[in-house]
This record gives structure tokens, sequence and C-alpha cells, in this order.
């Protein structure tokens, strides 16, 4: 970023950066996403720009065996998950206070502002997804300088804690849901019964969107950007609904597809598994199927600053899941989506759990 004008600064400081750059809406699978070598990381790395979020961005940092990363800061929020591997990230604003904390598969943690970190790999190359808002920071400072390389010490956000990187859940009832600083394993914690079992002694409200679903919002770090898990059973869909950009979608387990679609435009169809990820355009709406024989679970990294949005509250009702010109009714959706869910369902012999009543009256929640 030279601080000349470009309409979008995040794009021309990926460019600076000299690694691939991915668009469109979705990424087949993470893991074996081309990346190039990252100078400036020590690293290799791949952005990973869906559907023109211009609040925020995500890439895949891989990070060779017995390597470690460039220390780094960044003024932005930044949340990861481990996809391969195995190692270990150290912080600290000075190195008299250095903390580190590893991770392997299925982690899931954040960067808390402005403190230096470096990752490792131990073992095998280890990769990570991170969703970062860089991109709404470059919009609004236009200076690298002022991004990377500022002493602001966020101290409400990190003060060097000992325990800082423990798995350590509490509910935030102002979320809906929980924050903590670490999930060590994402697959091992977002098990159904152990999700009821918080919700129930949290007292959390019930949210979902498809017939036989469980979901969880989590903050990281107090980052000002969170997260939600959700899972749906076998032989169901979800109610398709649109909102607004940036929501980045990582597949944990199952299969399926996603339809998505501008209002009265044709359909795109979006067929993904494990370490797929995909990101709805803007109002478009979208809706999800698992074709798999087992449970289908994912995270949604969502875009910074909806906290305090109309819905987001932990108390009352939830418009946001609410009927209404955001949300289509499995009573209300067009026949052919269910049709064309019961022929995949065929092809792999699996039989739907969407009852026919739910077509008519809409029982379902
Ligand atoms: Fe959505």
């Amino acid at each position: 970023m030279s601080g000349e004008f470009h309409p979008n600064p995040y794009l021309v400081w990926q460019r600076e950066q000299g690694i691939p750059i991915y668009s469109g809406y979705f990424v087949e699978d993470l893991r074996r996403l081309e990346v190039g070598f990252w100078r400036d990381r020590n690293a290799n790395g791949a952005f990973v720009n869906l559907s023109n979020s211009q609040v925020n961005g995500a890439y895949v940092l891989e990070i060779p065996r017995g390597e470690k990363t460039h220390p780094s800061r960044q003024l932005f929020d930044e949340l990861a998950m481990v996809i391969e591997g195995q190692g270990a990230t150290s912080l600290w604003y000075d190195q008299t206070h250095k903390r580190s904390f590893e991770w392997q598969e299925g982690s899931v943690f954040a960067i808390p502002p402005n403190v230096r970190h470096e990752h490792y790999a131990m073992g095998t190359a280890a990769k990570l997804v991170c969703v970062t808002s860089a991109p709404v920071y470059m919009q609004l400072f236009n200076n690298s300088d002022f991004i990377f390389n500022n002493d602001f010490r966020f101290t409400d956000r990190y003060a060097e804690e000992e325990n800082f990187f423990a798995e350590m859940i509490r509910v935030l009832p102002a979320l809906g849901g929980i924050e903590t600083n670490l999930i060590a394993d994402v697959r091992q914690f977002f098990r159904r019964e152990n999700i009821e079992a918080i919700r129930s002694k949290g007292n959390l409200p019930k949210r979902q969107r498809a017939h036989d679903a469980y979901s969880l919002r989590i903050r990281f770090a107090k980052a000002m950007m969170i997260l939600h898990l959700s899972g749906w059973s076998v032989g169901t869909y979800k109610k398709a609904h649109r909102h607004g950009p940036g929501y980045y979608i990582v597949i944990l387990d199952g299969e399926g597809y996603s339809l998505m679609w501008e209002e009265s435009k044709k359909r795109e169809r979006i067929d993904w598994h494990r370490y797929s990820m995909l990101v709805p355009p803007m109002m478009w709406f979208h809706q999800h199927f698992n074709v798999s024989p087992n449970l289908t679970r994912f995270i949604a990294f969502h875009p910074p600053g909806l906290l305090g949005s109309p819905g987001w509250s932990g108390e009352g009702s939830d418009p946001y899941l609410e009927k209404g010109l955001n949300q289509i009714e499995y009573t209300e959706e067009d026949p052919d989506i269910r049709a064309l869910y019961e022929l995949e369902l065929a092809k792999r012999g699996v039989t739907s759990q969407m009852p026919d009543e739910i077509y008519k009256k809409g029982i379902a929640g």
C-alpha cells in the first residue's frame, strides 16, 4: 500500500505479497490450494477472496516441516483454524513475556491485535486457514505501516496472561453463545451432545435453520468478529436465506451441495466436502443440503462488526431466523429444490428425513 488511491487497497497489498490470489464463489479443497512462497511470512501462502467480500478476507498459510514463520503483528482481527498438521504459536509484546501454545488439525484460535506472533510446524508441514478483517482496516487507513507496525497495546484484549490460550468456555448471553480463546479440536468439541449440554447449562436460546440441526456462536479472544458452528442431520437440508457479505464457510465433514441465487435469477450449484470453502454473495439466497450418510458440519467465520446489529442479541426472538423477506420457508420454496434433493439422495442410497408435513405446515424450526 503506497497510500495512493485505489478502490481496493486490500487487493493492492495482496499483489505486493507475491502469492496466488483466488476468487470466485468457492474453493473445492483448501488443503490442495496451490500456494506460493510468501517472503514476509517465511512460509507458503495464498489469498482467498470469495464472492467479492470487501469486509473480510481469507488466506491459507502452509508452514513447511520444522520451519517457523517470521514474527508479524497486525491491527486487524484474525481467526485461524488448523486444517493440516500440528505445531505451535508464540506471542509477545516484548520478548520477556513470550507465551506459547500448541495446536493440531481442528484447533481454532484468534490472534489478538498488535501482538507479535510466529507459528511453528512440528513433524510435518502444517496448514492454517485464516480469516481477517484486513480489508476493512485497509480501506479505512490505507497505510501498511500503521496496520503492521503499530505499537499500541490492546491490553483489554491480551495482557500476557499465562493461560490465555486454554480451552476455557464461558457463556456470553449477549451473544447467545460462548467465548473462549482456543478450541483444541473443533471436530471433538462440536459434538451434538456437548453443544446441547452447553446450550442448556447456559440457558442459550435455540436457533436453527434446518429441520434437525444444532449450532453455536463463539467469540474468540474478544475479537470483533465471531464465528458459528452448524451441524445438520442425515437426509435433511436447511432453509434458503440471505444476508450481508463475508460469511466464510469451511466444511468440517460430510458431503453435500449449496444452491445460491440472486432473487429471480438462475441458481448456481456448488458441490462440497470436507475442507471446501464457500461464501454466498451479498444478499443472494443460499441453501445447504446434506447428501452424505453422516451428519454434516461447518464452521462459518462472520464478517466484522455485526455483534450489535438487530437479531444478534441473545435475548428474546431472533428476527434473523424468522419468516420474512430474507428467508424462504419450506412451505414456500420451489418444489424443484426438494425434487433435486431427493434425486441426489437416491443416487447415494440415502433416505430423506424431511417429513412431508413440513412442506404443508412448516412445522420445523
Ligand atoms: Fe447464510
